[in-house]
Order: C-alpha cells, then structure tokens, then sequence
C-alpha cells in the first residue's frame, strides 16, 4: 500500500514558534490522524529550515554561531510539538547530512544538464521572506523594506518549463488548492516566469556548491528540495499533501514543480494554502508584542483547546482573527457546555436508572425526537469523511458538534427524569441508549482532533474495544450492556 505522505513547510528557526506554525502543524496532524484512523498508511514530514540570511543573522544578533543557535531553537520547535501532541513520523533539518548531500546532487545534476547556468543577479531582496524581487519598493508580500543586492549567482532556467506547468495545473483542478490560490498562480505564470537565481555569495550559512564553494544555495531552493531528501530511503515520493500558509504557495507551486520537471520526477499531488492568522485584527509580530504562544495556552487550557479552536474557528483556507474572548467564547461553548455536559449528564443519568449499565431495548427509536437524533448520528462519519476529503477541518468538526447539541436538546425535550417517573422504563432505555450512541460515535469522530481528550471520554464510556479499532468500524460494537465508568470534568468552564 502506497503511504499517503503528508509536509508541513520546514519552519525558519530564527524565532521560537508561535500560533500560526502551530495552526499548519496540527492541521497536519489531524489529517494523519485522520487518514490512519481509515487505516490507511501514512507519513507526516515536518522539520526546520535552518540556513539562509535571516537564521544567519538572528544568530550572529544572538551572538551565536549559526549551528548552536538553530541547535537550541530546534529543540524549542520539537518539544512545542510534543507539548501540541503532534506525532510526526520525520523532522527534517536541512543542516542534516543527507538533505545536505542531496542538494549538492540536484544542483550539480541540474548545473550539468544545463537548467543551472552562471550570472549575475541585481535587484532587491527582502530578507524576512528570503525572497527577490525586480522592482524597488517594499516587499510586495509582507510590506517589509527590501535591500538591494548585487551578486554573481547561478540561475535555475525556471522559464523553460513555464508551458509545462501551467498544462499540468489547469489539467490537474486539485493541484492548488483552494481555488482562490489556484488562479492566483495561473495569473502570476502567465505574466511570464524569469529564471531563479538559486546561489547566494554575501554570506556563509548555506549548502555549499561544491562546483563553486564561494556560491551557497538559495534557502528557499535548499529547503524545498527537503520533501524528497527526507524520503530517499523510504520511496514513498510524489507527496499526497503539501500544507502551507498562501503566502509561500508561490515558491510551492511554481518553482518547486519546475525542478521536478526538470528532475524527471513526479508532482505532489496537491499544493493547499490556509489563510493566516492575526491577532486582535493586528499582524502578529515580535514588534508589536501580540505573538501567541501556543504551548502557553496549551499548559493553560488544555492541548486539545487550542487544537479544537484553530481548527474550528477558521474554514481551512482563509484568514482568520485570534482573541482571548473568542479563545474562551468557543472553549465554552462547544466544549464544556455541549461536549462535556453531554457526557457528564449522560453518563449520570445511566449510573441513576441504570445501574451504570448501558441499558438496551427492542424498540430503539420510540418517538420521531429520537428517529432524527439516530438519523443524525448514523449519518455523521459519512459527512465527516465528505469534509476531510477536501481537508475542510471546520466543517468536519462542525457536523459533529451539530450532533451533539441535537443530543442535549433531545435530553431537554425527552427529560428522561419525566421518564423514569412515569416508569416508562422501555423508553428511558431507549433514549439513554441513543445518548451513549451518541457519545462513541462523537468520540470516534473527534479523535484525530482532540485526542486527549476522546481518549478520556472512551475511558468513562469503558467500551471493550480500544478507540483505534473503534475508528476502524464505527458501527461495529455493541454498546448495550457495558458498565460506564463516570470520571472527571472534561472541559472545566473558564471563569472570564
Ligand atoms: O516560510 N498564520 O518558513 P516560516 C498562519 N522556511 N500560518 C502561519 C502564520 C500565520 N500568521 N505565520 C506562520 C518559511 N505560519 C520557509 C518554508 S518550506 C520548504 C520553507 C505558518 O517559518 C504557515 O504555514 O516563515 C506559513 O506558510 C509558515 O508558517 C511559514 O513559516
């Protein structure tokens, strides 16, 4: 079975991470999860980009050198993952010998087939985004001031393959995705693609090109070349997703594929650029003291919190605003009032009439209340599956939570304590029976998401099966009968 490969982008590790790295990092957790939960087999791929002017310089203001300065960042990215509970297979360093061995190759090969040619490169060049650009003026992406630079470099005949490319996007709708990025690109080919310049020679922090030492390699070439180094020795290349923020589709879209071309190797199979984040309406930045940290509101709230809220908050693909009042707002809401007093009142009301066993009846659907609640809940994974394959997380999300108000509203309106006192026991066991239903098929439904937390709700359900094997078959396990374990509060509410 071919594994289904999942990148994030390789972070810059001039700073410690924040919100938005976070936000494409869980995204890609959540697919793998996802994706293995249907047993399929996947590789999730994320690293550190660690050369290049913005790291060297962030080292040299540290008074670092380059290597022990991304040394310690690293370790701040890695264990913000733990902390985030992502379970990467791979984290890639492109200071590591293999990828660096590999960039060496790719551009001696391409130098000598004559894609890579010698010349000399003048314009302008905004370090923060490490890109280059023709005209004067800020940088046309982050608004940042631009330096001009003038240089003997190498250029990679990234013109020479714009036909091909643009073939193959607008024969291939899923290629970039969302559609917005889509023709974004297609508009930007179409104005005509220059050539790259891909050797840098003001600075020494780079892969060095063993043709010509006093050259480095592009970052940005360096560090895209890394979805093929991490998996040299697995075989599992064309990548089935490459996720990243919009701005840095363009590198992922236009020259990444043009070097594969130019390799003879095949295309991921989808590009998808989410929206970015701002916080209280405002870029997030070190300057402005509004950067989030993830890892702080993790230990805070909870992991699964702040997985649930950047998922939730904002359709996968645009933009979206971070605020503490919405932070909480949501957590309220949908966890600790639907999620969690779901299962607490559930839970309660099996241990009272029914001895904490999950009770069962021959007529599971008494009434047209409980007829649209099994409805709802039969139909969820089928939804769930239609959203994730068009990685639109908010959606996926939102069909679960749908239900799971529909329970509490079916616990308002069947009131089970009216129930149990006119001793219709039948249909008390019926409408706890649904409730429970519910709950396992939220759980399953959940997990990729907030795992630590589905995982809790398994262990009060006490289901004889563990919550992977439930994933695998939803429908599969009898519920009736188990012995619930009721514990403790999922989602303590946060007192504004
Ligand atoms: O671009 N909102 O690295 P980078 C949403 N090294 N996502 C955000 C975000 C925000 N405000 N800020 C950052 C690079 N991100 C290159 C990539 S890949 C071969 C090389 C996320 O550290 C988002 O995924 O600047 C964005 O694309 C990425 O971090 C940029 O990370």
């Amino acid at each position: 079975m071919k594994k289904f490969y999942i990148t994030t982008p390789l972070y810059y590790v001039n700073d410690i991470p924040h919100l938005g790295h976070s936000y494409t990092t869980i995204a890609a957790d959540v697919l793998a999860r996802y994706k293995k939960s249907k047993g399929e087999d996947v590789y999730f791929l994320t690293g550190s980009d660690e050369h290049g002017q913005k790291v060297w310089k962030a080292a040299e203001n540290a008074g670092k050198t380059p290597k022990q300065f991304v040394d310690e960042i690293v370790g701040r990215f890695k264990s913000a993952w733990d902390k985030l509970n992502i379970k990467y297979d791979q984290f890639i360093r492109t200071t590591d010998e293999i990828h660096v061995k590999t960039v060496q190759e790719i551009f001696s090969k391409l130098l000598k087939q004559g894609d890579i040619y010698k010349g000399e490169y003048s314009g302008w060049y905004c370090m923060p985004c490490e890109s280059f650009w023709s005209e004067a003026g800020p940088c046309p992406d982050c608004g940042r001031p631009t330096e001009i630079i003038k240089e003997e470099t190498y250029y990679f005949k990234q013109s020479k393959y714009q036909a091909q490319l643009l073939k193959h996007i607008e024969s291939n709708p899923d290629f970039i995705k969302p559609d917005s990025r889509r023709n974004e690109i297609t508009q930007f080919i179409k104005q005509g693609l220059k050539d790259l310049s891909v050797t840098r020679t003001a600075f020494p922090w780079g892969v060095v090109v063993s043709e010509d030492p006093k050259h480095i390699v592009y970052v940005w070439f360096d560090a895209l070349i890394n979805y093929i180094s991490a998996v040299k020795n697995n075989n599992i290349w064309p990548a089935d997703v490459h996720l990243m923020g919009k701005e840095i589709v363009r590198f992922h879209a236009i020259t990444w594929p043009c070097m594969l071309i130019a390799l003879n190797l095949p295309l991921p199979k989808k590009i998808f650029g989410h929206g970015w984040w701002t916080v209280e309406g405002k870029k997030m930045s070190k300057s402005k003291g509004n950067v989030v940290d993830p890892v702080a509101l993790a230990e805070k709230y909870g992991v699964d919190a702040v997985r649930y809220f950047v998922l939730r908050e904002v359709p996968f693909g645009l933009d979206g605003d971070f605020s503490m009042a919405s932070f909480i707002a949501r957590y309220n809401a949908d966890l600790a009032n639907d999620l969690g007093n779901l299962l607490s009142r559930t839970l309660t009301m099996v241990e009272k009439y029914f001895d904490s066993k999950i009770p069962n009846t021959k007529n599971k659907i008494p009434d047209d209340l409980s007829k649209n609640l099994v409805e709802l809940t039969n139909g969820a994974p089928t939804e769930v599956d239609f959203c994730m394959a068009q990685l639109a997380f908010s959606d996926a999300l939102s069909v679960v939570f749908k239900l799971i108000s529909e329970a509490n509203v079916y616990i308002e309106k069947e009131a089970p304590w009216a129930i149990a006192k006119n001793g219709d026991k039948e249909k008390l066991a019926a409408v706890l029976y649904n409730l429970c239903d519910v709950l396992k098929i939220a759980a399953i439904l959940l997990s990729p998401a907030i795992p630590e937390s589905t995982e809790k709700i398994w262990r009060q359900l006490n289901l004889p099966v563990s919550l992977e094997a439930a994933a695998k078959d939803p429908f599969g396990i009898e519920i009736a009968g188990v012995e619930v374990k009721k514990g403790e509060i999922l989602f303590p509410k946060i007192q504004k």
